[in-house]
């Protein structure tokens, strides 16, 4: 197993991309804690973990707040000990175009998609590091390379902040043994996130739109699915894969490329 007797902690794993990301490390042998603000379907992550002889735990986290980020640290210290991953998935959609976009709208976007991440790490990384190195990931987006003129700025401006902070880290942290990286997901159109994202602009049909980003933009011309996000994730956070840190890795049916 890839990740045996690993401890990782992914954020925004209730449903989603985070969801599969958790199964699929518990399946290879890490111990996971589910930290989201859906109590309800995180706990259903928990238990289809378990019922898959997995080891999880979900831990209520509101990640707009510091602070919380801060005590679910203590509390993974306090329960195991240790944390050697680290990742940072948790997010929201835009609030829409720049007309649309009210303060109050940019900050929450901002708090929860790119703030989180640079707290969480800096609250996460000496436990990562008392355990003798590890890995910090992010979950960025395909926009936060190619901003989508139906996209929200301020959901680009902050994947895009998790790129920069993904490279800025890998260097700051290497002292300590800690990779970190990102990946950067195409249209999954599957989870609770998609149909805000493309509902945000007045006057633009979400089927349309979803029909016009998948064949216009994705070379494979389909959506991509959260597992094959969840397997990106793996690959990165992977000690088989220890000289990879820095990275933003496009997981988007080829979009990049374009
Ligand atoms: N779906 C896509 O097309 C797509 C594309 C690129 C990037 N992403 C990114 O992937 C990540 C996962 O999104 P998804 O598509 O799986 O959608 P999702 O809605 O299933 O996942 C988001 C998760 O974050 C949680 N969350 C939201 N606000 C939170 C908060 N304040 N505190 C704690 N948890 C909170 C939600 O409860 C949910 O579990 C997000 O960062 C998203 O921006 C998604």
């Amino acid at each position: 197993m890839k990740l045996d007797g690993k401890i990782a902690i992914i954020t925004g794993a209730a449903t989603g991309i985070g969801s599969a990301t958790a199964k699929l490390f518990a399946k290879e042998g890490a111990r996971v804690i589910i930290a989201d603000i859906n109590d309800k379907e995180g706990n259903e992550t928990v238990k289809a973990i378990e019922k898959a002889a997995g080891n999880s735990l979900f831990i209520h986290v509101d990640v707009a707040k510091m602070a919380e980020l801060e005590n679910m640290i203590k509390i993974v210290q306090d329960a195991y000990g240790g944390l050697d991953i680290f990742y940072h998935n948790a997010g929201i959609a835009g609030p829409g175009n720049l007309e649309n976009t009210a303060e109050k709208d940019y900050d929450i976007s901002m708090a929860i998609n790119l703030k989180a991440g640079f707290f969480g790490a800096k609250y996460a990384a000496p436990l990562i590091k008392k355990s003798g190195g590890g890995s910090i990931l992010f979950t960025s987006s395909s926009s936060g390379i190619h901003p989508s003129p139906a996209g929200s700025p301020s959901y680009s401006v902050a994947k895009a902040g998790l790129i920069m902070l993904t490279r800025a880290l890998a260097l700051s942290l290497a002292k300590d043994n800690i990779r970190v990286n990102c990946i950067c997901p195409g249209p999954i159109v599957t989870t609770p996130l998609w149909p805000d994202f493309v509902s945000r602009n007045p006057g633009v049909n979400p089927d349309d739109l979803t029909k016009t980003i998948v064949e216009q933009t994705v070379p494979l011309k389909r959506p991509g699915t959260p597992e094959e996000m969840a397997q990106a994730a793996l690959f990165l956070v992977s000690p088989e894969n220890s000289y990879i840190s820095g990275i933003f890795l496009p997981v988007d049916g080829g979009s990049s490329a374009r």
